[in-house]
């Protein structure tokens, strides 16, 4: 096969928090597989940087058994690690502090990318974006990534981007969410833009409402502290679901560059009705000894009467000539019977129906499968073959990408790609700091609502579909919700 990697130019990457979790499971991971397709050439360099007192030696040995670890089944030989590796370097730094900025200047190449990588707290953002400037480390053309969570509301939220715009600009500031990184969820752009098939049916007259689900089957094990102060309302629905949505319901941009697509989305975030507590269902998840994940909620979240949700559905209304009148119905949790997200678009009936009674005829479908399985697939109705006169029936248009299209190999990390459009300088898929302030403005009048209403999430098993409320939304709306892990 012709290798379809487009080299990038040589860079030097610091990575702050760089002994964390989410470097050993994603970040270095996925830079060593770019760095093994040969994305980028031994002269870009990787400099750790944490307040850990490693020495580069003692990085090299924890990067080499992330990738170990967490690299892809297969594709982790000792010799390309042993390659990657000398990629690397580490400068214990205090963000806080005094210690380590001026080792890490002199560090950086004068005549390469740079990029500064914050896979720390939010709350260390505004201290590093400062110490990189004062420190004349940070160059007009370097690049610095977040990653979520950006900001626990509004007013954080502004308040983070006022601190980062004293020391970068907008063009040098990449907000990660890593959905926008996965293959399938750009697939709905080229789906959507690149076919003429499906735009002419992509609006309200047409499209009876739309599912969006981002169900997980693990539970809050690990990281109960931290998911309790935000809830499946901040650390899904206002980032990744947001995300869904906006690509599902937006206008076509002009073209395909960062600030038109952006801009798109944030006319949908911005024509987003208030949602009301009536249309919204929270749960929480309670032991359920038959499940692979047993435990309940509240074992984990440090806080035995905590009255944070880890489960919530919404139906969403996007007041604009397109979709007046189709609901978008969102639905996020954890511990549930399975891990699988999909966008589902259901058409409405045909205008008449020409065969006698209605019986076995079924509305068109078009499910985006995002994970896993990655595919999409049309359900249609056809005729019930052999005897019997006209029956109709169901049947699925079928496709996923790995039997359609084999040679693309394993679906790609989100963050491979994510990280080499950072260093090529592509901001497409990384949210603008308007776009975050908007769903902070659409998502806390919601979340004020609860801790006004004082009312507890509605309990659910581990490994059911989620709070019985969850189910009274569609009912009352005389729909139902597609099955997980059915
Ligand atoms: C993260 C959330 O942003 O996304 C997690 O903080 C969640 O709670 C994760 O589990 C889901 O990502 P993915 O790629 O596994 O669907």
């Amino acid at each position: 096969m012709v290798s379809r990697v487009i080299p990038v130019d040589p860079f030097d990457l610091v990575l702050f928090g760089a002994t964390g979790d989410l470097a050993r499971r994603k970040i270095l991971p996925s830079l060593f597989h770019r760095f093994q397709i040969a994305q980028f050439c031994p002269t870009s360099r990787i400099i750790g940087s944490s307040r850990s007192k490693l020495d580069r030696a003692g990085f090299q040995e924890f990067v080499a058994a992330a990738i170990r670890e967490f690299g892809q089944e297969g594709e982790t030989g000792e010799e390309d690690i042993a390659a990657f590796v000398e990629l690397l370097d580490y400068v214990p730094v205090d963000a806080k502090g005094d210690l380590g900025w001026k080792e890490l200047k002199t560090q950086l190449r004068p005549d390469v990318i740079r990029v500064f990588y914050l896979s720390v707290g939010p709350s260390l953002f505004p201290e590093i974006a400062s110490r990189l400037s004062s420190c004349g480390i940070a160059t007009p053309d370097s690049r610095i990534v977040l990653e979520k969570p950006f900001g626990h509301d509004l007013a954080s939220a502004k308040a983070l981007n006022a601190a980062l715009s004293n020391h970068f600009s907008e063009s040098q500031i990449y907000r990660i969410d890593h959905y926008l990184g996965k293959e399938t969820v750009q697939n709905l752009m080229a789906l959507r833009f690149a076919n003429s098939l499906f735009e002419p049916l992509w609006n309200s007259t047409h499209i009876d409402h739309v599912q969006i689900t981002v169900a997980e089957s693990i539970g809050v094990a690990g990281r109960g502290e931290y998911y309790d102060r935000s809830g499946a309302m901040r650390d899904m629905v206002q980032n990744h679901m947001m995300q869904l949505l906006c690509l599902t319901a937006m206008e076509p941009p002009s073209r395909f560059t960062p600030n038109a697509v952006r801009d798109e989305k944030v006319k949908v975030i911005e024509a987003l009705e208030p949602v009301l507590q009536e249309n919204i269902a929270r749960g929480q998840y309670r032991a359920n000894a038959s499940t692979p994940e047993p435990d309940s909620y509240l074992d984990h979240a440090g806080d035995p009467n905590s009255s944070t949700e880890s489960f919530v559905a919404m139906k969403v209304e996007v007041a604009n000539w397109r979709w007046a009148g189709t609901p978008f119905y969102l639905r996020t949790g954890k511990c549930l019977r399975a891990r699988e997200s999909e966008i589902a678009v259901y058409f409405r009936d045909p205008p008449h129906n020409i065969f006698e009674g209605t019986k076995g005829a079924h509305g068109n479908v078009l499910v985006i499968r995002l994970q896993p399985d990655e595919g999409i697939t049309l359900r249609t109705t056809i005729k019930d073959p052999g005897p019997g006169g006209m029956r109709l029936t169901a049947a699925n248009l079928d496709m996923t990408f790995a039997d359609s299209l084999p040679e693309a190999g394993r679906p790609q990390d989100a963050y491979e790609r994510l990280i080499m459009d950072v260093i090529r300088g592509n901001q497409t898929l990384f949210m603008r700091g308007d776009e975050v302030e908007a769903a902070w403005s659409w998502a806390d009048p919601i979340i004020a609502g609860w801790s006004q209403g004082g009312a507890a999430p509605q309990a659910y098993d581990t490994g059911s579909s989620g709070p019985d409320d969850s189910l009274l939304l569609m009912h009352r709306d005389n729909r139902r919700w597609r099955g997980i892990g059915t």
